[in-house]
C-alpha cells in the first residue's frame, strides 16, 4: 500500500512525479506529497496535502523554481489519520523521506531516541526520518545502515539528504521498489507502471541493498559498502496500455480486455494441441508427487482458488484446501513435503500471501505462484512461477487478473491430470477445446453489456443484495458479490442457496434484490427451487442462466442468458456478466469506480 516515486535527471521533476503518482494512486489515495531538491540553490521544497494527486497538482501550480530531483508519495493511511501533516514526505533536519510499509516498533524508537518533542505527525515514517537524521553526519550510507538496524517491519524508504544534490537513496525490506533509466534520467517507483513509457528495462531493487539514483546512472551497494550487481528485466508490458484509452474507467477497460488477456495467457502453454508448461519450468514430478494441494491467497485471488478447488476434486480426485492467506499460519495447517502450495496473487506483493507462502515452504511444501507482476516478491519467493498475461491492472477491483488466474489454474490442473494418468489424449483434447472457447464466450457477454447495464439500473437504490447459487455457482458468486460490494457499496452477501433456509432467508423481504446464477446441470433443479423459496418471500430475482437450460414458468425481475460452455467452464461467461453488473451499478451511482473508498490495490500490511 502507498505508492512511492523518485526521479533525478535533466527534466523538471514536478510534473514527472505528479504523473507517476497518478499512475500509482491505485495503491492508496488519501493524501499525496512531493519533495524536490534544487541542485543549484540547495533548497528543498515540500508540498503535501490530504486528498488526491489532483489536489496536490493544484498546490504545486504556483511553484516557479524548476528542480530536477525529487521524491513523491501517495498514501493509504495506516499509522495516523488522513491529514496534511501525516501526508508524506516527512522532513527532519537534512532528511526528506517517503515510505511504503509499516515500521512496527516505531513507538519503541520514539522512546529510545527520545523523539517525542520533535515529531509533528502520528506516522511511523516521521520517526524513521528522525532516526535517519540522528545518524546523518554527511555520510548517507552510514545513516541508512545504522537506521535499518533498528527497524522492525516492512519498508521501502526513499530518501533525499538536503546537502546531497541530485542524488536519491533507497532501501527496502519486503515492500517493493523498482528502478529504471532512460536518456533523460533515472527513476524509481513502487510499480513498473509508473516508470514512464520510455524505459525498456527495469530492476527490482534487492532487499537490504542501498540504491543510489544519480542523473545518469543507478548504483547498488550491499550494506558493507561492496557494489552489488543489478539484474535488469525487460519491460514487456506495453506501458501505454496502462492509460484508460477511450473508457471512462480502468475497470471497464480491463473487463473488456479479458478475451485478449485470456488468449495471451494460454498462448505459450498450449503446444500442438497439448498443455505444455515447459516454458514455466514446472517439472512434471512436482505435479505428480504431491499428495495434497493448498491454495493461499486473498480476496479475488482466493476466489480463483475456490473455483480451482471444484476442478481439482472432479479432475484429480484429490483433496485441495483453499485458505485465506491471512489466517493460514495461525491455524496450524497440516503442511509437509507432499503438499503443493499454490500462491495466487495479481500484485505478487500481498504481504499475507507472501508470509503464508514462506511459512508453507519452511514446513517443506513445494510451491507454484500464479502471479501477474513479474519479479514481484511472491514470484521470487516461490519454487516455480506461472505468470498470467493480464498486463497492468489498475482498477482496484480485480477483473482480468481474476480470469487470467483462472485460466492459468485450468491449465495447471489439466497438466496435473495428464501426468497423473487421469486425462488421456482424447480427454485432454476435449478439455482444451472447451478452454480455448473461454475468450469468445466472454466476448459474447461483453457484446451484450447494454442488457446488463439495464439490469444494473434496477439496483441503484438497493442497500442490501444477495447472490445465490450452489456448487461452482456459489464460488463464482463469492467473487461476484465482492465485486458488487467493493465498487457499489451495496452490502452484498453470496450465499450457498441450500443454506438459506438455515437462517439467512429471514433477511429476504419484499423486493430484496437477489442475483442467482444457474450454470451447473447437476444442480439446476435444486437451484431453481431455492430461487422459488426466496421469490415466495418477495425477493426480486435477476437470473443469469446458462443458454439451453429450460426454465419453468416463473416471474423474474430480469433474465440474462449466458453463452453455454461445458459446466466447469461456465465461470468465464458468468464472471464477465457479474463484473459488468458491479461496474454499471457503481458508474450509475456516480461513484469513483476505480478507487473505491478505504481500499488500495496492493495490500502490503498484515
Ligand atoms: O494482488 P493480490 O491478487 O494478491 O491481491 C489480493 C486481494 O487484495 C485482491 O484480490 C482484492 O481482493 C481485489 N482487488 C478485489 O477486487
Amino acid at each position: 500500500m502507498c505508492g512511492i516515486v523518485g526521479y533525478t535527471g535533466k527534466e523538471s521533476v514536478t510534473d514527472q512525479l505528479l504523473n507517476s503518482l497518478e499512475l500509482l494512486e491505485y495503491r492508496g489515495y488519501d493524501s499525496a506529497g512531493i519533495a524536490t531538491l534544487n541542485g543549484e540553490t540547495g533548497k528543498a521544497k515540500l508540498r503535501k496535502c490530504a486528498g488526491r494527486v489532483k489536489d496536490l497538482r493544484k498546490l504545486c501550480k504556483k511553484d516557479k523554481k524548476v528542480s530536477t530531483c525529487g521524491i513523491g508519495h501517495t498514501r493509504w493511511a495506516t499509522h495516523g489519520g488522513v491529514s496534511d501533516t501525516n501526508a508524506h514526505p516527512h522532513r527532519n533536519g537534512d532528511v526528506l523521506l517517503v515510505h511504503n510499509g509499516i515500521v512496527e516498533n516505531y513507538e519503541e524508537l520514539k522512546d529510545h531516541f527520545m523523539l517525542h518533542k520533535e515529531l509533528k505527525s502520528q506516522t511511523d515514517t516521521e520517526v524513521v526520518a528522525a532516526v535517519l537524521n540522528r545518524f546523518y553526519h554527511g555520510n548517507p550510507h552510514e545513516a541508512i545502515r545504522e537506521t535499518v538496524k533498528y527497524l522492525r517491519g516492512t519498508f521501502a524508504l526513499v530518501i533525499m539528504f538536503s546537502d546531497q544534490p541530485d542524488v536519491i537513496y533507497a532501501i527496502r525490506n519486503v515492500s517493493p521498489i523498482v528502478a529504471a533509466y532512460n536518456e533523460n534520467g533515472t527513476m524509481l517507483a513502487s510499480d513498473v507502471v509508473a516508470l514512464g513509457s520510455s524505459a525498456k528495462k527495469y530492476m527490482v531493487v534487492p532487499e537490504y541493498v542501498i540504491m543510489e539514483l544519480h542523473k545518469t546512472e543507478i548504483k547498488l551497494f550491499h550494506l558493507d559498502g561492496k557494489p552489488c550487481e543489478a539484474e535488469y528485466i525487460d519491460i514487456d508490458w506495453d506501458t501505454t496500455r496502462s492509460g484508460k484509452g477511450s473508457y471512462p474507467f480502468y475497470m471497464e477497460k480491463e473487463i473488456m480486455e479479458q478475451p485478449d488477456a485470456l488468449k495471451a495467457t494460454m498462448e505459450s502453454r498450449i503446444v500442438d494441441g497439448k498443455i505444455d508448461l515447459s516454458a514455466d519450468g514446472v517439472p512434471d514430478e512436482v505435479l505428480k508427487d504431491c499428495e495434497r494441494i493448498c491454495v493461499v491467497a486473498c480476496g479475488t485471488a482466493m476466489h480463483a482458488g475456490l473455483v480451482a478447488q471444484s476442478l481439482v476434486q472432479s479432475k484429480l480426485k484429490m483433496h485441495m484446501s483453499v485458505e485465506y492467506a491471512s489466517e493460514f499460519m495461525y491455524a496450524d495447517p497440516v503442511i509437509d513435503d507432499k503438499t503443493l502450495v499454490l500462491a495466487i496473487s495479481q500484485s505478487g506483493e500481498t504481504i499475507d500471501t507472501l508470509e503464508a507462502l514462506k511459512y508453507a515452504r519452511k514446513q517443506g511444501a513445494k510451491s507454484i505462484a500464479v502471479i501477474n507482476v513479474k519479479g514481484s516478491s511472491i514470484a521470487r519467493e516461490s519454487d516455480y512461477v506461472m505468470y498470467t498475461a493480464a498486463g497492468p491492472e489498475i482498477a482496484v477491483a480485480s477483473t482480468k487478473a481474476y480470469t487470467t488466474q483462472l485460466i492459468t489454474l485450468f491449465l495447471l490442473i489439466g497438466r496435473m491430470a495428464k501426468v497423473r494418468g487421469l486425462l488421456d489424449e482424447a480427454a485432454e483434447k476435449g478439455y482444451l477445446e472447451n478452454l480455448v472457447q473461454a475468450p469468445d464466450k466472454m466476448q459474447e457477454v461483453l457484446d451484450q453489456r447494454q442488457d446488463i447495464h439495464k439490469i444494473a439500473r434496477q439496483m441503484l437504490d438497493a442497500k442490501d443484495a444477495f447472490m445465490i447459487g450452489r456448487g461452482l455457482d456459489y464460488s463464482i458468486l463469492l467473487e461476484g458479490a465482492l465485486k458488487l460490494k467493493e465498487v457499489s457499496y451495496i452490502h452484498t452477501e453470496a450465499y450457498a442457496s441450500g443454506e438459506l433456509k438455515h437462517g439467512t432467508i429471514a433477511l429476504i423481504t419484499e423486493n430484496t434484490p437477489v442475483v442467482a446464477t444457474v450454470t451447473q446441470t447437476k444442480l439446476k433443479d435444486k437451484e431453481l427451487s431455492n430461487i422459488r423459496e426466496v421469490q415466495s418471500r418477495g425477493a426480486s430475482v435477476v437470473l443469469m442462466v446458462k443458454d439451453g437450460f429450460e426454465l419453468a414458468d416463473a416471474e423474474y425481475a430480469d433474465v440474462f442468458t449466458l453463452p453455454a460452455m461445458a459446466d466447469e467452464f461456465m465461470v468465464f461467461p458468468a464472471s464477465a456478466a457479474l463484473q459488468l453488473l458491479a461496474y454499471y451499478v457503481s458508474m450509475d451511482k456516480g461513484l469513483d469506480v476505480d478507487k473505491p473508498r478505504n481500499l488500495a490495490k496492493v495490500v502490503t500490511v498484515e
